[in-house]
């Protein structure tokens, strides 16, 4: 029998640091009421000098461990989303392993933005799904505050840093039931940090590597987007819209999420928001929310969950998974 990819453990973490938007309005022309209004932000964490994606990746990954009741030596796969490695190489996911101290399984990143922990997600579901491993752990990690323009007051008050891990282990119970990624690169202009270490190495070594969206464009197409990949995956597995539980999405814009809770017919009730408290943080996003949703108690064994996300490129997918 095909093994199922249960998700077994999950952990986060976010920096110390708390960044108010109040704080914000002494840095840039906005103000508290403008972002929460447009945004549904109230907050977000932000990475201390000396702190980097892999620190954040390791707190979350030894939390996802301990709750999974697993040892790092039981990994046998490592994979890591993010758009702010520490380096440009090795990845994030070797610095990663050698902290957790293991040796010799398979360790990469994947890079799909704000999309990338379903990407991850969907690469561990496959892996485990095919027996090529049996204990994975896979992490949605940013410090994305280092590629914001902190002058730019359309981008700078939507996001903020964090790190969340889930574990995955093959199994004969319920899993992930189906996941469902997409890419359109012909928008890779609407949403961007325009330069890289090929086309213009100098910007970055002069901190001017900067996030840059249209943000009008690129809500249509996430409300869009999204709300046709969360029909695509239950029309997939022949699902009714009141058979599920809970719907954890990226964290972007309450009004994005607010769309897809009622294409979905779901109550906000039966909705994971940490935007308020987190702000958008990439990658990190899902894994923060459902691990809060754990830690809380609402997600509980046996629920059918949604997860979604948009991001960059574009991409964007949904996932269903029963806990
Ligand atoms: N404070 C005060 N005013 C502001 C701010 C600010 N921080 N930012 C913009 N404004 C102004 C604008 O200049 C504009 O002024 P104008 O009318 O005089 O030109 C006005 O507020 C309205 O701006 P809009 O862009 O129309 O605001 P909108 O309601 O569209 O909200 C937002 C903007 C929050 C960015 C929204 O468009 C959005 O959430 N977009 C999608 C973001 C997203 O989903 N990203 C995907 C994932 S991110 C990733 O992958 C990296």
């Amino acid at each position: 029998m095909t093994p199922s990819a249960r998700i077994t453990g999950s952990g986060s973490y976010l920096p110390a640091r708390i960044l108010s938007n109040k704080d914000l309005e002494q840095i840039v022309d906005t103000t508290e009421d403008w972002i929460f209004s447009r945004s549904g932000i109230r907050q977000r964490h932000i990475a201390a000098e000396d702190e980097f994606t892999s620190d954040l990746a390791l707190a979350a990954s030894r939390e996802a461990l301990q709750s999974a009741g697993r040892s790092a030596s039981e990994v046998d796969l490592i994979v890591v989303a993010t758009t702010t490695a520490d380096q440009v190489f090795p990845s994030t996911a070797c610095l990663l392993q050698e902290r957790l101290g293991i040796r010799g399984c398979p360790a990469f990143d994947v890079q799909a933005v704000c999309a990338g922990f379903l990407y991850a997600l969907d690469v561990v579901y496959r892996y485990v799904a095919t027996g090529a491993s049996q204990c994975a752990l896979v992490v949605g990690a940013e410090t994305f505050s280092r590629i914001l323009n902190w002058e730019d007051r359309t981008t700078c008050v939507l996001f903020g840093d964090g790190a969340g891990a889930m574990v995955v282990e093959a199994s004969d119970s319920p899993g992930i039931l189906s996941s469902h990624i997409h890419a359109d690169g012909t928008y890779k202009d609407l949403l961007c940090v325009p330069v890289g270490v090929s086309t213009a190495y100098q910007e970055i070594l002069n901190g001017r590597a900067y996030t840059e969206m249209q943000g009008k464009e690129v809500f249509r197409w996430a409300v869009s987007a999204l709300g046709d990949a969360v029909i695509e995956v239950l029309t997939t597995n022949g699902m009714d819209k009141a058979e599920i539980d809970w719907l954890v999405p990226h964290q972007a814009n309450i009004r994005i999420i607010k769309a897809i809770a009622k294409r979905l017919d779901l109550s906000m009730d039966q909705v994971v928001v940490t935007i308020d408290q987190h702000g958008n943080t990439s990658a990190a996003s899902v894994p923060l929310a459902f691990d809060a949703a754990v830690k809380d108690g609402r997600i509980q064994s046996g629920d059918k969950v949604i997860f979604e996300a948009f991001g960059g490129g574009f991409t964007w997918g949904s996932m269903l998974v029963q806990i």
